[in-house]
Order: C-alpha cells, then sequence, then structure tokens
C-alpha cells in the first residue's frame, strides 16, 4: 500500500473510531445507527430496541427514584438496581437489631418483601418529537409572544397525551431549543426491596476505590415492581401484586470475550459537550480549581472528625461521601481534560467551525458569530458564575449552619398563616422532630471548624465580587466564635428552647440578634439580589448562543455523530467490553477478579472490611457455574459514554442480554461530562455473573436466580 493512501485510511478510520463510542442517542431516533451498531457486532434491530407498538428492550429500563436506573429481569417485577442507588432505602430499614447495611438483607419469599414509601419506578411509553408542535402558529410572533404561544401549544400537547391513560406526559428541550420531544411515562409507585448484599461487598471499596479502575465492588440491590390486579400501577398496598412487564432482560452466562459489542440503555443526568474554549478554560483554571479548594477545607475537618470517634463516623457518613463524590470527580476531569489538551482540541475545532462558516454567506450569516459572541459572553459572566459557584459551595454545600437557618427561614415565611389558621403548634412540634432528625448527625465542633475554615475561603475567593457586608467588615475567626457560643442554629437544646417559647417577641429578637441567622439571611439576600439575575441572563444568552451553535453543527458537519446532551431522559450509548490504556507505560485489563477483594483487604484499609463468608467461599474457589476459564469476574470496563444517572444501567450484549450493572467510571474517564475521548474514558459494571454468585452462593437466595432467564453458551 502506498504510504499515502495507508495514512489517509488510518485517519479517517480514527475519526471513525473516535465518534463510534461517542454520544447518548435517543432511542426513538436508533435506526439512525443500527447500521453502525450492526458493524460493531450488535445482533438486534432498531425495533428490538426501541418500538412504541410492540414491546421492545425500552420496556425493561427503568427511571429508578428519579436519579438512577434500573432494569426488569423477571416476569415478576423482579427488578435490579446499584447499591448505592437503593442506599437510602436499605438504610431506612435497618436498625440494630436488623442492620441490613451490615449483614445484607435477603427477602425468602415475596411476603418478606419491604415496602419503600416515596420510592418510584417509571417507564417510558415513547418518545415523540414534537418541535413542529410546539412551534406551531409561532412564525412572525415578537420573542415574547413566540414564548407564549409556545407555551400554550405545550401545555395543550401534555394535556391531550395524558387524557384518559394514566400516564404522564413532559415537553423537553433538546439541543438547547432546537428541538422538543414529549417523554410519556408509567410511574410505579410500590416498589419493594427484595434483597441487598451487605456493606461489604455492595459498598466495597468505598471512598478509596470511588471513581477508581480497578475495581471490585458488588454495588447492586434487588428491588420488586407491584401493580394492581390489572397490572396498572397503584399505591402502596397489601393487595398489590408483582408487576408483569412487558419485556425483562434474559441474563448473559455466556463467556465474555475483550471486543465484544456493549450497549447501555439508561438515564444520564448532565453532559456540557458544547462549551466553547474561553467557556472550558475558565471552568478548568479557576471554577473548578476553587471548587476543590472549598470541598479540601470542609473534607479535612470532616474526616479529621471521622478518624476520631466512631459517633462522628456515623453521623458523616453519608454527608461525607456526597461531598467527596464530586470533589474526586472534578479532580480527575481536570486531570483528563489537562492530559488530551482539552483546550487545544476545543481551539482546533472551533476553528474548524469558523472555515466551514466562511465557506459559505448564507452559514456566515447565520452562525459566523456563534462562537465569537460565546467566547464573549463568557468572558462579561464569569465573575457572575464564579460568585454563583462559590456561594453554592458555602451556603449549600459548606456549613450545615446555613441548612438550619434555610429550613428555619421557610418556616417562618409562613409563621403568621400559620398562626391564624391555628396551625401554628402542629407546625412548630413538626420542626421540633426534624430539628432532632438534624442535630443527630450534627457535630457543634465539626461544623463550627468547617464554617471558619470556609468562610475565610468564600471570602478570599470571591474578593472583590458580591459579598455581604459583614463577611468583608468581621473575620471568620471572630464570627465562629460568637455564632456557636449563642446561635440557635447550632446546638439542639438551644433550638428546642426556642422553638417551645416561640412568639413575636422572641422572633424579633432572632432576626436582631442570633448572628448565625442575621449572617444567613444577609448571605440569602446577596445571594438572591446580586448573583441569581445575572446568572439567569447568562444562561439564557447563552443557551441563546448554544442553540446557534449546534444548528450550525448539525447542518454544516452532517457527517460526524451529532447527539444532544443528556437531560435526564432515556438514552442509549454503545462500545465494547475493552480495558484502557490511560498512562504512559501502564495499562488497564478490562475486568477484575474475587482475587483482587482478597488482596485488597490484605492491606488493612477499612474500606476493605469482609465479613469471614467471603474469604472462606474465595478460598474454596466456589464459584460454580458463574465462572469463566476458573475467575469469577467482579466487574469489568467497557468504552460506553455514561454519566452520573447511568448508575444501576444495564449493560446489554449484542442480543440483547444482560451482562452487567453499570455503577461508575474510571477517574481517567470523569473528563467525559466535557468530552469524551474513547482511548481513555471508560464505564464500570459490576459483573451480572458475580452479582448471580452473590445471590446464590454467599446469600443462599438461589430462587431469585432460578427467577431470571439464564442464557447460556
Ligand atoms: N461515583 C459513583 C457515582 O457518581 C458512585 C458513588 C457511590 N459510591 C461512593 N463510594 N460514594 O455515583
Ligand atoms: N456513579 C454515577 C451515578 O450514580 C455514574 C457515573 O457518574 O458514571 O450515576
Amino acid at each position: 500500500m502506498k504510504k499515502s493512501a495507508f495514512i489517509i485510511l488510518l485517519s479517517v478510520s480514527s475519526i471513525f473510531h473516535s465518534f463510534a463510542e461517542e454520544g447518548m442517542l435517543i432511542p426513538s431516533l436508533i435506526s439512525a445507527f443500527e447500521n453502525d451498531m450492526k458493524a460493531m457486532g450488535m445482533k438486534l434491530s432498531a425495533a428490538d430496541i426501541y418500538s412504541v407498538n410492540n414491546s421492545s428492550l425500552k420496556d425493561a429500563i427503568l427511571h429508578f427514584g428519579g436519579g438512577c436506573t434500573a432494569e426488569l429481569v423477571s416476569s415478576q417485577g423482579l427488578l435490579l438496581t446499584n447499591h448505592h442507588c437503593g442506599y437510602s432505602q436499605i438504610q431506612s430499614h435497618s436498625s440494630l437489631e436488623n442492620d441490613y447495611l451490615k449483614y445484607g438483607f435477603w427477602a425468602k419469599n415475596k411476603s418478606e418483601e419491604l415496602k419503600n414509601p416515596g420510592l418510584t419506578a417509571s417507564r417510558v411509553v415513547r418518545i415523540e418529537d414534537v418541535t413542529s408542535m410546539v412551534l406551531t402558529g409561532t412564525k412572525g410572533l415578537s420573542d415574547s409572544d413566540k414564548l407564549l404561544k409556545m407555551q400554550s401549544n405545550i401545555s395543550q400537547l401534555v394535556e391531550d397525551a395524558m387524557k384518559g391513560n394514566g400516564y404522564s406526559a413532559k415537553i423537553k428541550p433538546f439541543n438547547y431549543g432546537n428541538d422538543f420531544y414529549m417523554i410519556v411515562k408509567e410511574t410505579f409507585s410500590d416498589v419493594r426491596l427484595v434483597g441487598t448484599p451487605p456493606n461489604s461487598i455492595g459498598k466495597f471499596g468505598g471512598d478509596t476505590d470511588n471513581w477508581i479502575w480497578p475495581r471490585h465492588t458488588g454495588d447492586f440491590s434487588v428491588f420488586r415492581v407491584y401493580t394492581n390486579e390489572k397490572n396498572e400501577p397503584s399505591d402502596i398496598s397489601d393487595s398489590n401484586i408483582p408487576y408483569s412487564p412487558l419485556h425483562f432482560l434474559p441474563v448473559s452466562m455466556k463467556k465474555r470475550t475483550p471486543g465484544e459489542f456493549t450497549m447501555i440503555y439508561g438515564f444520564p443526568g448532565t453532559t456540557e459537550q458544547h462549551l466553547s474554549s474561553e467557556n472550558l478554560r475558565y471552568i478548568m483554571d479557576q471554577e473548578r480549581p476553587a471548587r476543590i479548594k472549598m470541598r479540601d477545607k470542609s473534607l479535612s475537618v470532616i474526616n479529621a472528625g471521622m478518624r476520631s470517634s466512631d459517633l462522628t463516623r456515623i453521623q458523616y457518613s453519608s454527608k461525607q461521601a456526597r461531598i467527596a463524590n464530586g470533589w474526586k470527580k472534578w479532580i480527575g476531569q481536570i486531570g483528563g481534560l489537562k492530559t488530551v489538551d482539552a483546550i487545544q482540541i476545543k481551539l482546533d475545532r472551533e476553528a474548524k467551525y469558523i472555515e466551514m462558516v466562511n465557506s459559505k454567506k448564507e452559514w456566515k450569516d447565520k452562525y459566523g458569530n456563534a462562537i465569537g459572541d460565546m467566547n464573549a459572553l463568557v468572558k462579561k459572566y464569569k465573575h457572575a458564575d464564579f460568585g454563583y459557584s462559590m456561594a453554592i459551595e458555602y451556603l449549600y454545600v459548606g456549613p450545615e449552619l446555613f441548612k438550619q437557618a434555610r429550613n428555619l427561614n421557610k418556616f417562618l415565611s409562613s409563621y403568621d398563616a400559620l398562626k391564624a389558621n391555628g396551625e401554628l403548634d402542629a407546625e412548630i412540634k413538626k420542626q421540633i422532630n426534624g430539628a432532632k432528625g438534624f442535630f443527630k448527625n450534627y457535630d457543634e465542633n465539626v461544623d463550627k471548624k468547617v464554617f471558619e475554615l470556609l468562610t475565610a475561603e468564600y471570602v478570599t475567593q470571591v474578593g472583590e465580587g458580591p459579598l455581604p457586608d459583614r463577611l468583608k467588615s468581621t473575620s471568620a475567626k471572630i464570627l465562629a466564635d460568637k455564632i456557636y457560643a449563642k446561635s440557635i442554629l447550632t446546638n439542639e437544646e438551644r433550638f428546642i428552647k426556642f422553638m417551645n417559647k416561640l412568639n413575636s417577641n422572641s422572633l424579633k429578637k432572632l432576626k436582631k440578634k442570633d448572628l448565625g441567622f442575621m449572617l444567613f439571611l444577609e448571605a440569602d439576600e446577596n445571594f438572591m439580589s446580586n448573583i441569581i439575575p445575572d446568572i439567569r441572563i447568562y444562561k439564557s444568552e447563552m443557551d441563546g448562543l448554544l442553540k446557534v451553535y449546534v444548528a450550525g453543527k448539525t447542518e454544516m458537519f452532517p457527517n460526524e455523530k451529532q447527539w444532544p446532551d443528556a437531560n435526564s431522559t432515556m438514552r442509549i450509548t454503545y462500545g465494547k467490553l475493552e480495558g484502557s490504556a490511560p498512562h504512559d507505560g501502564a495499562k488497564y485489563t478490562e475486568h477484575t477478579t474475587v482475587d483482587g477483594i482478597i488482596t485488597k483487604n490484605n492491606s488493612g484499609n477499612l474500606d476493605y472490611e469482609l465479613l469471614p463468608r467471603m474469604k472462606e467461599l474465595v478460598k474454596k474457589k466456589d464459584y460454580g457455574p458463574y465462572a469463566q476459564d476458573g475467575e469469577l469476574w467482579v466487574c469489568f470496563t467497557g468504552s460506553n459514554h455514561t454519566t452520573g444517572g447511568n448508575s444501576g444501567s444495564p449493560v446489554i450484549d449484542a442480543e440483547g442480554n444482560l451482562m452487567g450493572i453499570n455503577f461508575d467510571r474510571s477517574w481517567e474517564s470523569t473528563m467525559s461530562d466535557f468530552m469524551f475521548d474513547s482511548s481513555r474514558c471508560r464505564n464500570i459494571a459490576v459483573d451480572i455473573k458475580y452479582v448471580l454468585w452473590v445471590m446464590d452462593r454467599y446469600s443462599n437466595a438461589k430462587h431469585l436466580v432460578d427467577e431470571m432467564t439464564l442464557v447460556k453458551d
């Protein structure tokens, strides 16, 4: 082969390669990708994946609790999701006598399955492109009239879609308002807990391994959907029966082969693939580092507290996990974006876009200013955006004093109405109960130190930007000493005493004398008046420019894979079962085995603690039919483009069988929220064979395995 031809071939295939796996596709449009998916090994048709008239894979995928994904795996409504997705339900059923967190829980039969008020799981009935209907009658209208007309079209369409069927419908903008889709859903509200492994499996590796490959977490839990006798959604009731789904996923007991086709179906939350170079630069150089720094400070205090006291460890475990999850993800994101030189990639893409724009007068008129305007807008508003991010970190993620103040303020805003209606006493009782729950997981000393460190950092970070006067005039140390000595917000006894004696006098005193509450009101006022209005303008102008930019991309680059940013709607992404080599000289294999569980446990790190049974079973190599070549796989990685919300999503093989449950990404991959790199970005799933092994061999719950349809080689 001639050298030049070879180079062309190579570059065409590498462009193709880099687009094959990127993207979160709308299921109703999947037929456009059928050929590409088949070329990668898929044996299904587009109609097997998504169909409105016949049952399809779609019907087995549920939006779980609004934030995660889950999949149906039996004809009796058995539902799998992540352990971390079912965690609050598992926690709420646990007590010292029944410590399901520590020892796991398995219902022996359906009557032992546990009800979960408030938990829902929704099936997507259909996804419909309603763009033209949303825009009907808007031609020639002024911007504000156009918006009104669109809103009324949307209400009408939604109303029509919900008539007489018990479904809910929502219309969401895609591609920043270039397109509108209606999502019709059927929501089940009797979803019971069937089983969970102990934390030492479901949370194995804890924060140490979070966002990390190699991984050994059995991050799964088991639920069941219940309906009325007519197989329709119903409130929780003893007379409900197991749901009989339109489709459930068969489970793959087949040999796994690196390179084989994988597909993920789920509800990804947010991606920001179209940020301009200047925006990404601001986020990488300024916004994220400052947010990380704020969390460095709070985590330093919380971690030390948790190390020194068991009570603090329990009190702060879930709060710490929440703060650390984002903190660790961002560090990984910046690292990844820097390694691939993401800014340069953006600049190159922008140059290509502008070159294209300049090739045609019509394009120049329509799209010529989009990139320049976006970059200019970032420069104009980045101080406002920075102030916003810092305020979020300070007021919403920082010292919990503000959380308590926000609750109290909300209650006080309805004080007069409650009093007039004679509902005050009952509400005060509720507030006291709420406060007891709050203070149960609260340590004054920890919060005081968090307050002092974050206040100082907040003031430094915001600098000349909008701050409440009090923070400019008084040092963090003085404020901390005064507030935590006297405020009712930081001490249970003082709070309850205040509540029990609540009257208009004490209310006045609170607003004039309680420094903690006063600071909250001032900071909140600063947030609402000096920060939020700018942010509203910024976001809406930026969305307007993104709309133009994306329209241009779609029109001018028809051969590139175009996909709308994630927006918590159902999506499909596909790739391969494969490892990665994100660092020079190091290579990750695509799977881990139970041997790694034992090795990690040997390190003595408490995040790798095990119950004795795991060691016994692994020592005996009691893997049964779940092994592959003498090994029991625990987790595997794939080149599927996922993000937060894809937790619990099924990893589906070429024939539509369940291979594993997605739960995380590797650290090197977290950049995929901004930019997908097919050589680095990997999702992490727990192998379904390990899940079945844990049910069958570890937990004596083989009846659940028997309920599923197993597909063998
Ligand atoms: N990083 C994963 C996600 O964003 C898993 C989080 C739960 N696990 C944990 N150790 N905090 O949701
Ligand atoms: N762990 C995430 C989730 O809970 C998934 C991810 O960000 O990759 O949705």
